[in-house]
């Protein structure tokens, strides 16, 4: 048994990713004679010839190198993408969703891990959840207390919720990256990628009915459309997050509707009517009616 030297880790890593992200997680290993060329990571059996080709059947094969000399190093990150995606087995929700935030632990996979982050802010509400907000990332209020939308644009989402007839309490809301870019910037193209497989997870877990995406970060990421906003809005998107099995019978997926981000509405207060009829569309999907007035 020899290990996998450090590069052909990577580059495994980097297709299993690459795999990921196209919604494939179960890779089964062919059966095949496995003597030498079987390698050891971290007590984990790969043989990466296999691996590569039960990756890619027909192309690219990577060439297989041998090193008798590379360290059997425990490497975190080659064992976190080659393992089935822990929350399939849990039995609810709740507990799915807490292996998915065990899994992300004290993520150091992108740069916002050393600009400043206080803490990693994973998502809040109800697991159960019919409906979904999903906005850009963490504040600076965000990042101090834990939650998502606890700041100003926090209080407006609120309202929004309550507007639509429901309590903060019956909705999820999370963000395409958990961690506060420096200085509220938006979050960039490698730190959404990196983050937003845990999203997909968070979705395929809650199962929701409606996803709402708060501004274009979030429905660009979810959607993978670039337009602007005003081409995004007013209607509803088939949504079916990478990872969710497309045979599971008991959840086709979302329909996903794009808004104005809150703090935008803050900024714009005049957009807060088209909004408003965005949240509309949702309710009406929903079945949901707005609070009675109370005099
Ligand atoms: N803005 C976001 O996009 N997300 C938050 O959690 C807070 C503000």
């Amino acid at each position: 048994m020899q290990p996998l030297d450090p590069p052909m880790r990577r580059a495994i890593a980097e297709r299993v990713r690459y795999y990921n992200e196209l919604g494939i997680y179960d890779f089964y290993r062919r059966d095949s004679q496995i003597s030498e060329s079987d390698a050891v990571v971290s007590g984990s059996s790969i043989n990466p010839e296999t691996y590569t080709q039960t990756l890619a059947p027909d192309s690219d094969t990577m060439p297989v190198k041998k090193s008798a000399t590379a360290p059997r190093t425990p490497e975190a990150s080659i064992l976190e993408v080659l393992s089935p995606r822990t929350e399939q087995q849990a039995s609810d929700p709740v507990e799915a969703l807490t292996l998915i935030r065990e899994d992300l632990g004290d993520c150091t996979r992108c740069k916002l891990h050393k600009q400043g982050r206080k803490q990693i802010v994973f998502g809040v509400g109800n697991p159960h959840a019919e409906l979904m907000f999903v906005g850009e990332g963490p504040g600076a209020d965000e990042d101090a207390q834990g939650e998502p939308f606890v700041g100003r644009a926090g209080q407006l989402l609120n309202n929004m919720i309550k507007a639509m007839g429901i309590r903060r309490e019956d909705v999820y809301i999370a963000n395409v990256v958990k961690c506060r870019p420096p200085g509220n910037r938006t979050p960039e193209r490698d730190e959404c990628d990196t983050c937003s497989p845990f999203l997909m997870r968070q979705i395929v877990v809650i199962r929701p009915t409606v996803i709402v995406a708060l501004g274009a970060v979030a429905a660009k990421n979810l959607l993978a459309i670039n337009a602007p906003m005003a081409e995004l809005r007013g209607r509803f998107y088939d949504f079916m997050p990478s990872g969710a099995r497309s045979s599971d019978p008991s959840w086709q997926g979302a329909k996903l509707a794009v808004t104005y981000h809150p703090a935008y509405l803050l900024r714009d207060p005049r957009q807060k009517g088209e909004a408003w009829k965005d949240l509309q569309m949702v309710m009406k999907y929903l079945g949901l009616k707005p609070p009675q007035k109370t005099e």
